[in-house]
């Protein structure tokens, strides 16, 4: 299972005058894909500078604790990044001054440093606690020190060890369009296209789940809020039964709410997999921020250690939301359900929950009840969806998996079931991509 926590951003800030610094910074910035600054001096150092026990220029910066070497170009921007490895070679058992000035240079409140070292034989030892007292704020991570006959794999063990892994956009999850699965990080393989079951009750949501799962739907999203877990695992045992599906063929998402249910964590996670009646769960949700959001999460991982649910996320939750969520729990979401169509496109969002190697969701895809037929009446759709020859549905749906957004449309008609399936034998243009782009208007059809 994959317990990593997402360390945002990285940069690799080094200093090196012979290059084996050098050497371990682009090595560890390769296997990152994280940016690397050189920081290099205003006034750089020559070889009668560097000759130690001479009391030449580095002896005495090593010696005056108050020596601020100037850092040559102009300032880097920082605040983009969370993680930031800082590198340099020992200079008397000592990080060289240079160091210090770089770190005096910015705001690492809040962020997480790394720092490493190359030498001929001294550890990392005090030099690293000493830098920790320039940078209080930042949360420092332990050091490590390099030899000159270090290898890539080193650097690789090491910053798995230290939970350390790429978030750029080598972490994206990738939409598989053979198998119509995305592979969630948590490693369990999730259809990229299902059916939304809210307001779905009875036995219309019985028949409309059964209709799905009949032709060839495998992902099913639904709630406690939405009172029909009983029903949606009605409709999923009956189909195994049935129609031979296996169990392990069908992914179901339901969702945990806030308010007393979130109180009461572990009881209200068990009701929603007992009133499911599917053996294990899939996938289960906060339903929205709450209070005990933390304390309900924590909860759902202990499900997730006891095997009861296999993956777990979130819904609602937006950039500021994660930022303050995500370093408090030990799993990171597989996935966060947030409202996403023409007219809201979360542009900014989707990218940065993205980058944490975190699969997207959509909700309301069609604009939600009472919005559908704006929708998919608007003409830059409809232009496109005639020049495919499929439906303007198809095409707003297509739309989401083409920017690794999962679709979970809500039908309870079988011809739009079937429709919304049909999502594999067009692709939108770029230029197509472009004109539903500049449709947004950043309106919420909801409250949440
Ligand atoms: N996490 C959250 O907070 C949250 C919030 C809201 C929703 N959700 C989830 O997201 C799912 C989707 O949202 P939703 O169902 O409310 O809204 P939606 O999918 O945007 O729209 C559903 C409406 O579209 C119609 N429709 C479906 N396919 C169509 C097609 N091919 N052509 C024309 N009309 C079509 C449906 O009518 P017919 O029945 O006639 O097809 C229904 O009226 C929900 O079911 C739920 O699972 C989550
Ligand atoms: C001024 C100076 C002081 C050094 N002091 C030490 C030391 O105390 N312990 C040690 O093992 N190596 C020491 N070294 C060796 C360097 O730490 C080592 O060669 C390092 O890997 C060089 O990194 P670079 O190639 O990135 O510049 C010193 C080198 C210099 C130039």
């Amino acid at each position: 299972m994959n317990t990593e926590t997402a360390k945002g951003k990285i940069l690799v800030a080094y200093f090196s005058n012979t290059g084996t610094t050098k050497s371990v910074a682009e090595k560890a910035a390769d296997i990152l894909k994280a940016d690397v600054y050189e920081i290099v001096p205003e006034d750089p150092y020559t070889e009668a500078d560097l000759a130690y026990y001479t009391n030449g220029r580095a002896d005495q910066e090593q010696d005056n604790p108050d020596a601020r070497p100037a850092i040559a170009g102009d300032a880097l921007d920082m605040t983009q990044y969370d993680t930031v490895l800082v590198g340099y070679p020992i200079w008397h058992g000592q990080a060289p001054r240079i160091i210090s000035t770089f770190l005096e240079s910015y705001d690492f409140t809040g962020k997480t440093i790394l720092p490493f070292c190359t030498s001929h034989s001294s550890g990392i030892g005090s030099s690293a606690d000493n830098l920790h007292l320039l940078e209080k704020d930042a949360e420092w991570m332990e050091g490590r020190r390099f030899s000159a006959d270090y290898t890539k794999e080193d650097v690789e063990v090491w910053l798995n060890e230290m939970k350390i892994t790429p978030t750029s956009a080598e972490k994206i999850r990738k939409f598989n369009f053979e198998t119509h699965t995305v592979t969630l990080n948590s490693g369990y393989e999730m259809p990229i296209n299902g059916l939304g079951t809210y307001s779905l009750h009875g036995d219309e949501c019985i028949n409309s789940v059964k209709k799905a799962l009949r032709r060839g739907v495998r992902l099913i999203d639904t709630a406690s809020a939405y009172g029909n877990e009983k029903e949606v695992g009605k409709a999923i045992r009956e189909a195994i039964d049935e129609l031979g599906i296996k169990r392990e063929e069908i992914f179901v998402i339901t969702k945990t709410y806030p308010g007393n249910e979130m109180k009461n964590p572990e009881k209200s996670i068990q009701a929603c997999i007992d009133r499911l009646n599917i053996g294990y769960v899939d996938m289960i949700l906060l339903h929205h921020p709450d209070t005990n959001d933390v304390k309900a999460y924590k909860a759902m991982e202990k499900f997730v250690e006891e095997g009861q649910i296999r993956s777990i996320g979130l819904s609602n939750w937006y950039v500021k939301e994660l930022k303050e969520f995500l370093p408090q729990v030990t799993i990171t979401p597989a996935l966060v359900q947030n409202e996403i169509h023409p007219y809201y496109q979360e542009n900014d969002v989707i990218p940065y929950i993205q980058e944490l190697g975190i699969v997207v969701q959509g909700w309301y895809p069609l604009g939600g009840r009472g919005h559908t037929a704006e929708l998919l009446g608007n003409k830059v759709i409809s232009a496109i969806a005639q020049a495919h020859e499929v439906s303007p549905a198809q095409v707003i749906l297509r739309w989401n998996l083409q920017k690794s957004v999962v679709v979970i449309p809500g039908s309870s008609n079988p011809e739009h079931i079937q429709e919304n399936m049909e999502l594999y034998n067009f692709e939108l243009t770029d230029e197509e991509m472009l004109q539903i782009k500049a449709l947004d208007r950043n309106e919420k059809h909801d409250w949440y």
